[in-house]
């Protein structure tokens, strides 16, 4: 493995993996606004009523965020085709071992989908403000467990030499050093995120942050674009702990895939955009606006910053895997034909879609 991610496979293979690392960042798009969104909601909520009417994103968050969620669980089946073709044998040994631990991510996620309608309803708004608290938070912890569930399912497929004691004893649980700074990366790494799609959505619904804040759009002495700013901040800050705590839990082959030739180029390419999200969103609370160019920069930054965390990702697997011998799987894989069919499907839904935006957009305008 002496040549970048994806490149030094087979064709088959190198597609598969492409194909599997663009699915799970727009995966990530999606699931970052719904985890870091909800957490924002859940924390904002006890700021009381007053304060939660002022806040114009709290506002966003409430109304778009089962909307959101319908789209990182949409968003999250292509993944998991990938991943099937790819490490399908790990993938499912983790899911059997981890049994009704891991098959509870489906009930708790429908009943998180209803609290977020929940959380909308005007049958909640006529109750005490605290029942709006409990529900933020109980949807929050929900979606904290399902984003547990995958990290601790993820680094079980790694862990071989664990599969058999786990079986034996029975246990639903897989105990790592590695869980919980790797669910504190997925964790912070949310916020970046969740601070720019708002600055976008916000432009939409008119909350524009590149002009200078109005003095009744403070909430606890932070205007709306440094409430999104101290977010997006404590995210990098978080996402750079839980980085190096995680990196301590790494084997050597992993430190070697992650900074050798396969990993280290995206890392650097990861940080670089942490880099360059961090300065951008300092500037962006020094001038309490974000200027559109500065808007364009942040969201270059996220985005480098995601891709290379999701290819450096993928390269720590790829040592715990032969992915060699895989190889002739991948190519009967591609040769089932099925292809031209899945580009012409893809192509009429993303034209499906595009037409349902466009007349929603001309109904409302009318
Ligand atoms: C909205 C609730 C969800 C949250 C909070 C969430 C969170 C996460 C997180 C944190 C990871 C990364 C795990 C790691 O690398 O340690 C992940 C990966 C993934 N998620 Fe989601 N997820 C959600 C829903 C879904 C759903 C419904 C699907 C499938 C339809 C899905 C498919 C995937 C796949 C395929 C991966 C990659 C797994 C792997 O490479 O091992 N997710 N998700």
């Amino acid at each position: 493995m002496n040549a970048i991610f994806p490149t030094g496979f087979t064709a088959p293979t190198a597609l598969y993996l492409s194909l599997f690392a663009v699915t799970l960042v727009l995966h990530a798009v999606f699931m970052h606004y719904v985890l870091a969104g909800s957490t924002y909601l859940a924390f904002g909520r006890l700021m009381g009523p007053r304060r939660c009417a002022v806040c114009g994103w709290q506002s966003i968050l409430v109304d778009w965020l089962p909307f959101a969620t319908g789209l990182a669980i949409t968003a999250g089946v292509a993944p998991l085709l990938f991943v099937q073709i790819l490490h399908g044998r790990e993938f499912a040994t983790a899911n059997l071992l981890l049994s009704h631990r891991w098959m509870a991510i489906l009930p708790v996620l429908i009943v998180c989908f209803y609290l977020l309608y929940l959380q909308k309803s005007s049958w909640l708004a006529r109750r005490r403000w605290v029942w709006r608290t409990v529900v933020a938070a109980l949807a929050c912890s929900g979606f904290i467990f399902i984003a547990w569930s995958w990290t601790e399912n993820h680094l079980l497929m790694l862990d071989r030499d664990a599969w058999a004691p786990l079986y034996e004893s029975g246990a639903l649980r897989y105990a790592s050093p590695g869980v919980l700074p790797r669910l504190a990366l997925w964790f912070f790494s949310a916020f970046p995120t969740l601070a720019i799609e708002l600055v976008w959505q916000g432009r939409l619904l008119g909350l524009d942050v590149t002009r200078p804040p109005a003095a009744a759009e403070v909430v606890l002495g932070l205007s709306p674009v440094r409430r999104l700013a101290l977010a997006a901040l404590s995210g990098v800050a978080g996402m750079t702990a839980a980085g190096g705590l995680y990196g301590q839990t790494l084997t050597a082959a992993d430190r070697e895939a992650l900074f050798g030739p396969l990993g280290g180029p995206w890392l650097t390419i990861a940080i670089t955009g942490l880099v360059v999200q961090g300065g951008t969103w300092l500037a962006a609370a020094f001038c309490n606006r974000m200027p559109h160019g500065l808007g364009v920069v942040t969201t270059i930054g996220w985005l480098a910053t995601l891709c290379g965390l999701v290819a450096a990702r993928e390269s720590i697997r790829l040592v715990h895997v032969d992915i060699a011998t895989l190889a002739e799987r991948h190519a009967t894989a591609a040769s089932i034909s099925g292809f031209p069919v899945f580009l012409t499907c893809a192509a009429l839904t993303v034209i499906a879609i595009v037409w349902c935006v466009v007349a929603v957009r001309a109904g409302l305008a009318r």
